[in-house]
């Protein structure tokens, strides 16, 4: 017999007879009632067991998450908030769970212990709602770009290319490494090694994306990337994924629109389609805040600060601007920044974002045009001749969330920068032809996804929003 999702059963419009379900048992009361869940929403079915007809053998069998298949009618319930329950006439144990034994227990456990159980924590509501929104979003970014003609660039996750320039890359090599050709000094050799050279895992696909618009006109990837960075923050992966949109003929403020557009089109998407699952969680959040000091605790609800973003301009200042605005602040009555900002070039640290998104303007804030030497070798240098055409979006909570900018298109201006930086002509050859070939103004940004379904889904640490996270000291599963 083929069953129906809870969730269509949940949204029926009328009453059904001999309906089969399936699912994980979340929990069982009374040795009558249980509540199944089976993914495909939030929200639980109750089934009514008619224990008085079922082998007791059966009813111990129903355990938290043991999986069942119960078959019966489809009625209107009695109880309290929800229009329909099953009344059972068969269940089936489709595979016992051990309840003393399952990690998972219905009651409150830490995100810190959940993160041990990875392959476990997705069977909580929490867990269930991030990964369905995460997926939602997903599709978003897909809708988004396909709508608006962009064509989407499956690009390399093996390179010989560091795109950023900050050396933050894993390396590759053949396994096992014992039988790898290795040089003089017991190193493996590159050069007679699978690719027969140096390659590492991706830290963006922007180089190789700037080739494809300079034929395609819009393109766009969506994929994992890499970063060997030694960053454990919250906000920090080592294998995250990452959207690049990249436009031929696009200038600074256009992609500043896009990026814009972009973002309010994904979270409305996710509104609009995860009702349930936002609701959950901003009510999880709701009872997390009144755990927190009153001067920690946020102004929003999740629902309403989804809705902000949506609906209010983001604030676009410039690094010259910001750098006047931080130097005369301080966060608070009593304390400034850990780090003070004196000089003009200075990096602006988490803290200073988070001070001017969430404190001076209160809404996402776009800076542009940062100092040349803090910023990647391939952005456009502007006519004073000491900033570039770079764009950072930053996000209430998170932080930057894009990073993008106006490419650097002339080709002598690029070749002199790359020079300054060390950075080898040679090995960038290809990269190069699209300055000597047709080249034209063009832009485009990174969407770190993680902190994205960060925003969107209002929990705190970056580890909680992928199913299986790659942090410093940790790649378990
Ligand atoms: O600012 P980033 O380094 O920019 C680039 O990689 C450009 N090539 C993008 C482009 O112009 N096509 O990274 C872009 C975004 C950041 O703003 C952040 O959201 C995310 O990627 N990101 C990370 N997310 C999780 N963990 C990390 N270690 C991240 N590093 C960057
Ligand atoms: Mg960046």
């Amino acid at each position: 017999m083929r069953h129906t999702k809870v969730k269509d059963l949940l949204n029926s419009t009328t009453t059904l007879q001999e309906i089969n379900a399936k699912g994980w048992v979340r929990t069982f009361r009374n040795n009558q009632f249980i509540a199944l869940n089976d993914g495909s929403t939030i929200n639980n079915i109750q089934c009514v067991v008619d224990f008085e007809n079922t082998p007791e053998e059966t009813l111990k069998r129903i355990t938290t998450s043991a999986a069942v298949s119960v078959t019966g009618d489809l009625v209107e319930s009695k109880g309290a908030g929800q229009k329909y329950e099953i009344q059972v006439k068969r269940i089936e144990i489709l595979g016992d769970s051990d309840a003393e034994k399952f990690p998972i227990q219905p009651k409150k456990h830490s995100l810190e212990f959940l993160r041990e159980n990875a392959h476990l924590r997705v069977r909580t509501n929490a867990f269930g709602a991030i990964m369905r929104v995460r997926s939602v979003l997903s599709f978003a970014v897909h809708q988004y770009f396909q709508e608006k003609g962009f064509v989407y660039v499956n690009t390399p996750i093996i390179t010989g290319t560091d795109a950023e320039g900050a050396g933050e890359m894993f390396k590759v090599t053949t396994l096992p490494s014992e039988n790898a050709p290795k040089n003089e000094e017991g190193n493996v050799d590159f050069k007679q090694d699978f690719f027969g050279k140096e390659t590492c895992l991706t830290v963006s696909g922007q180089l190789v994306a700037e080739t494809y618009a300079m034929a395609l006109g819009q393109v766009y990837t969506f994929g994992p990337t890499f970063r060997a960075e030694n960053s454990n923050t919250s906000r920090h992966l080592a294998e995250f994924w990452m959207i690049e949109p990249e436009v031929a003929f696009n200038d600074l403020t256009d992609n500043m629109d896009l990026a814009e557009d972009f973002i309010k089109y994904v979270v409305k998407y996710a509104v609009d389609h995860c009702g349930d699952d936002l609701k959950f969680l901003e009510g999880r959040l709701t009872e997390e805040e009144k755990s927190k000091p009153q001067a920690e605790r946020s102004e929003m609800p999740l629902l309403e600060k989804l809705g902000f973003v949506i609906e209010n301009n983001f604030k676009r200042v410039s690094y010259t601007e910001a750098i006047d605005i931080l130097r005369d602040s301080t966060p608070n009555k009593k304390k400034k920044f850990n780090y003070i900002i004196n000089e003009w070039g200075a990096d602006l640290q988490s803290e200073h974002e988070r001070y001017l998104v969430e404190k001076h303007f209160k809404c996402p804030v776009i800076l542009f045009d940062y100092p040349a030497n803090i910023k990647a070798f391939y952005m456009r240098l502007n006519e004073d001749g000491k900033t570039v055409r770079a764009m950072d979006i930053l996000f209430p909570g998170i932080g930057e969330i894009v990073g993008g900018s106006q490419r650097e298109e002339r080709f002598d201006v690029l070749v002199e920068k790359m020079r300054v930086l060390g950075i080898d002509e040679e090995e960038l050859w290809w990269y190069l032809d699209t300055r000597r070939f047709g080249s034209a103004v063009h832009s485009g940004f990174g969407l770190g996804f993680e902190r994205l379904v960060l925003f969107v889904t209002g929990m705190t640490n970056i580890r909680d929003v992928i199913p299986f996270p790659r942090t410093p000291g940790s790649a378990e599963f």
